[in-house]
C-alpha cells in the first residue's frame, strides 16, 4: 500500500469524505457540481453521520471520480483520534472489498481535529486494517489498494505520514511475528528475525544461548527452557542514538513460543492460542525495529527472553528450587507459572547491565487479568507514579488502553515460600495478576518499573471489542503506545 498527498482530487475510484452526525456536510468536499452534490445531499440524509457508517454513491463513468463514500464520524463531541483509525480502517478494507487499485481519503479540516493527528490515524488504522494473515494459505488476499491523502501540503504532514507509516509497518510486523505457528517460530525463528532487523537498520543484536545462559546465571530462562529440544535464547536489541552518558530505557517482552504448562500441563481446550504466549517479545522486536527507523535521538534497549515450555523427560518440575539470575532462589510450585522465571532473569539483567533510566515489560502473563479486566485493558502495575502517569498519557494518544492495579508489601508477602527466597505462585487465585508482578518486582532493585500484562489484550478473543485496524489474531498491543511514550520522553 503506497501513500500519497494531493491538494485536491481530480481523479480517483473512491472518495471518501466524512460526515459527523447531525451535521449536512461532507468534510473537507469542496466544490462538486450541483447533481452529484444533490445526490450527496439525499445520501447525508440516509446515514445520518452514525459513527462507522458507509454509504457509496456511483456516479456516472464519464465522471473522473467514479465513487463516493460517505463515512460517518459519529457526533463531534464523541470525536477522538481512535474514531478516525477505527473508520479509515473500514474505508481501506471497503476499498479492498470493492477490489480497487487505489482510494481517497479527504481529511477532515483543522476546525474539526488536528490536522497532523487526524493524518496520522487515517495512515495508521487503514494500514493496520488490511494487514492479514496469509503467510500459510495457498491462495493469497487481494493486494492492498494505494491511498491518497487529500489535505494540503506541508513539510509537516509529509514528516507525519512518514512517522505513520513506520508506526504501523511496526505494529504489523509484531502482528505478523505474533501469529507466526509454533512449529514455525521457535526462539531461535525469533532471535533470527531480531538478527534481520538488526542488520537494516543499524540495531545491535546479540544472542545468549546454552552453554552460555546457564554459566552466567540465567536460572530462570534455562529451567523453563530444558523441557524443549527448541532451546532457549535470551535476545538483546540495542539501539544507541541518545547523548553517550544518558541512561537507556530498557524494554523487556515475554516470549513463550508455545506454553503447554510444562509438567503443570494446560487443559486442551484454546491451548493452540498459547502461540500468542509470545507477544510481549514480539512487541519489543517491533518496537525496536520502528525506534531505530524513526532515528529517536534516544539510547533504548530491547530485552527478549524467548522458551518453549514443554513437559518431558527434561523438563523442571513442581518441586525444583532454582536460582534466578538476581541471585535470589524460587520454589516452583506450578511449571505453567513460568513467564515471571524468564522476565525475572531479564529484568535484573536489564538493569544490572544497562543501570536504566526506566524499565518496561510487556508479557502475557496470567489468566487473572483476563478476570480482572477482560480483553480491551491492560494491566499495569509499577513502582513508580511519575512512570505510570506518562504510560497513562500516552494510552490516551494510542487508545492501547492500560489500567492500574495496586502493588503494595500485602502482595509482595503472598509469594514467600518455606523453603526458598520466593515462590512462583501466589496463594489460591487470589489477587493473580498481582502476586505475578510481585515476583517481578522482587527482580528488580529500584529502577522505575511499569509491567504490563497483556495477556487479554495481545490477540482478538471472543470478547474482544471489534476494530477494524486489529483484524483476527495477534494485536500489536504495546507497539504504538510505546513508541508514542519514547516519542514524548
Ligand atoms: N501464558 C499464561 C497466561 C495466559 C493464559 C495468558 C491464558 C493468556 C491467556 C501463563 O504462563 C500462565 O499459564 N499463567 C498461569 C499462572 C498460574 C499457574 C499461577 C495462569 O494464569 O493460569
Ligand atoms: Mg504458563
Ligand atoms: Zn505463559
Amino acid at each position: 500500500m503506497k501513500i500519497r498527498i494531493e491538494n485536491s482530487k481530480k481523479k480517483t475510484s473512491l472518495l471518501c469524505g466524512f460526515v459527523l452526525e447531525n451535521s449536512t456536510k461532507v468534510l473537507g468536499l469542496g466544490k462538486i457540481d450541483a447533481k452529484t452534490a444533490s445526490i450527496i445531499d439525499q445520501s447525508i440524509k440516509d446515514m445520518e453521520g452514525k459513527l462507522g457508517k458507509l454509504n457509496i454513491i456511483p456516479l456516472s463513468e464519464k465522471n473522473s471520480i467514479q465513487r463516493i463514500l460517505l463515512a460517518g464520524l459519529g457526533k463531534k463531541e464523541d470525536l477522538t483520534r481512535d474514531t478516525i483509525r477505527a473508520v479509515s480502517g473500514k474505508i481501506a478494507q471497503k476499498a479492498r472489498e470493492l477490489k480497487l487499485k487505489e482510494f481517497s481519503i479527504i481529511a477532515p479540516p483543522s476546525f474539526v481535529t488536528d490536522t497532523i493527528s487526524s493524518v496520522s490515524q487515517i495512515v495508521e488504522g487503514s494500514k493496520m486494517a488490511l494487514y492479514k494473515f496469509d503467510n500459510f494459505k495457498s491462495e493469497k488476499s487481494e493486494e492492498s489498494p494505494d491511498l491518497t491523502i487529500i489535505v494540503s501540503k506541508s513539510n509537516k504532514i509529509v514528516k507525519a505520514i512518514k512517522n505513520a507509516e513506520i508506526i504501523a509497518n511496526s505494529a504489523i510486523f509484531t502482528k505478523g511475528l505474533a501469529n507466526l505457528p509454533p512449529n514455525e517460530c521457535t526462539p531461535n525463528t525469533l532471535a533470527n528475525f531480531a538478527k534481520i532487523i538488526s542488520k537494516n537498520n543499524k540495531l545491535k543484536c546479540k544472542v545468549i544461548s546454552e552453554p552460555e545462559l546457564k554459566k552466567r546465571g540465567f536460572g530462570g530462562i534455562s529451567a523453563v527452557g530444558q523441557g524443549s529440544k527448541n532451546r532457549p535464547k535470551l535476545i538483546v536489541l540495542e539501539y544507541n542514538n541518545g547523548p553517550r552518558n544518558e541512561k537507556p530505557i530498557v524494554l523487556v517482552g515475554k516470549a513463550v513460543t508455545f506454553d503447554t504448562g510444562g509438567i503443570s500441563l494446560k487443559p486442551g481446550d484454546k491451548m493452540d492460542e498459547m502461540k500468542f504466549d509470545k507477544c510481549g517479545g514480539c512487541t519489543v522486536i517491533g518496537i525496536m525495529k520502528a525506534v531505530s527507523e524513526l532515528k529517536l535521538p534516544t539510547n533504548v534497549i530491547g530485552i527478549v527472553p524467548s522458551v518453549e515450555n514443554m513437559p518431558g523427560g527434561e523438563s523442571y518440575r513442581p518441586g525444583d528450587i532454582i536460582k534466578l539470575y538476581s541471585g535470589k532462589t524460587a520454589e516452583i510450585l506450578n511449571t505453567d507459572a513460568e513467564g515471571r522465571l524468564i522476565l525475572a532473569d531479564a529484568l535484573s539483567y536489564g538493569e544490572k547491565f544497562y543501570s536504566p533510566k526506566a524499565i518496561i515489560d510487556f508479557a502475557t502473563l496470567t489468566g487473572a487479568c483476563i478476570v480482572a479486566l477482560g480483553t480491551n485493558v491492560a494491566g499495569m502495575v509499577s513502582n513508580n507514579e511519575k512512570l505510570t502517569k506518562k504510560i497513562y498519557d500516552a494510552s490516551s494518544r494510542t487508545t492501547e488502553e492500560v489500567w492500574e492495579l495496586p502493588l503494595n508489601q500485602d502482595y509482595i508477602d503472598m509469594i514467600k515460600s518455606e523453603v526458598a527466597d520466593m515462590k512462583n505462585v501466589g496463594i489460591g487465585r487470589s489477587a493473580g495478576t498481582i502476586t505475578a508482578a510481585a515476583f517481578l518486582r522482587n527482580s528488580i532493585e529500584n529502577t522505575p518499573w511499569v509491567h504490563l500484562d497483556i495477556a487479554g489484550v495481545a490477540w482478538t478473543q471472543t470478547s474482544t471489542k471489534e476494530k477494524s485496524y486489529n483484524p483476527k489474531g495477534a494485536t500489536g498491543f504495546g507497539v504504538r503506545l510505546i513508541l508514542d511514550y519514547l516519542q514524548n520522553l
